[in-house]
């Protein structure tokens, strides 16, 4: 089995797991795991191939062949996320491929398909894992667990201000609909539901700067990896 350790960040899309992960990747010098990126670029693959999301077994399928490899750009200094070879990083992020990951990820089958290839990142000297299930399902033996939240509203004039940077239009109300349908969606379906693990830290980030979060989140890390 593998002992290497593991440090999971769950909670709702747009609470700041993104964040805090990379800055304790670059404290920890450990790989982060996306798990989102995965289910949108399933999401991503089904929309192109035309597969109809109540399809389970085209899904399940195409789950289990996923051709997606994660490669690290040394020129950015970001993870290119790559489908059959072509670079689909800015693709998936957008509110509909996260609408479709959403979706897809309700389906047992995709995410019991999905299970191994998360758990094989687990790798020296140690893995973040960030997603909604990665401390009850995927990695439940981590040596610390965490789960970030912030109210809806918050989550969404976060990400408003993020579109409106880079000069994209949006509706503050149209995002908050999309953020609550996505949270009730993860956050209700019989498997793996978006709930905190067992004796996880949980984080509300709207009452905290980035900073705070951080310091609170590393402190608990270095007590249960016994880091200095
Ligand atoms: O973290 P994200 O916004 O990129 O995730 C997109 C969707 O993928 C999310 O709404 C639900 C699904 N997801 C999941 O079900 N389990 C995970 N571990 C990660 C994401």
């Amino acid at each position: 089995m593998n002992k290497s350790p593991v440090v999971t960040i769950d909670g709702p899309s747009g609470a700041g797991k993104g964040t805090i992960a990379f800055l304790l990747a670059e404290k920890l010098g450990w790989p982060i795991l996306d798990s989102g990126a995965i289910y949108r670029v399933l999401g991503l693959a089904a929309q192109r191939q035309a597969v109809d999301f109540n399809d389970i077994s085209s899904l399940s399928q195409l789950a289990s062949s996923l051709p997606l490899v994660f490669s690290p750009n040394s020129q950015s200094g970001e993870v290119d996320v790559l489908l059959d070879g072509d670079n689909v990083s800015r693709d998936i992020r957008t509110d509909e491929a996260g609408q479709a990951a959403s979706k897809v990820a309700v389906i047992p089958e995709v995410r019991s398909a999905l299970l191994q290839r998360q758990r094989d990142f687990q790798q020296e000297p140690g893995l973040i894992a960030d997603g909604r299930d990665m401390g009850t399902v995927v990695f439940p033996e981590a040596n610390a667990k965490i789960f970030l939240t912030a109210s809806a509203e918050k989550r969404a004039e976060r990400r408003y201000n993020q579109l409106k940077e880079k000069g994209i239009n949006a509706s503050l109300s149209a995002l908050l609909e999309s953020i609550r349908e996505r949270d009730e969606r993860d956050s209700n379906r019989t498997v793996a539901p978006l709930v905190p693990a067992d004796g996880a830290l949980v984080v509300d980030s709207s009452l905290y700067s980035i900073d705070e979060v951080f310091s609170q989140v590393y402190e608990y890390i270095a007590k249960n990896l016994t880091l200095s």
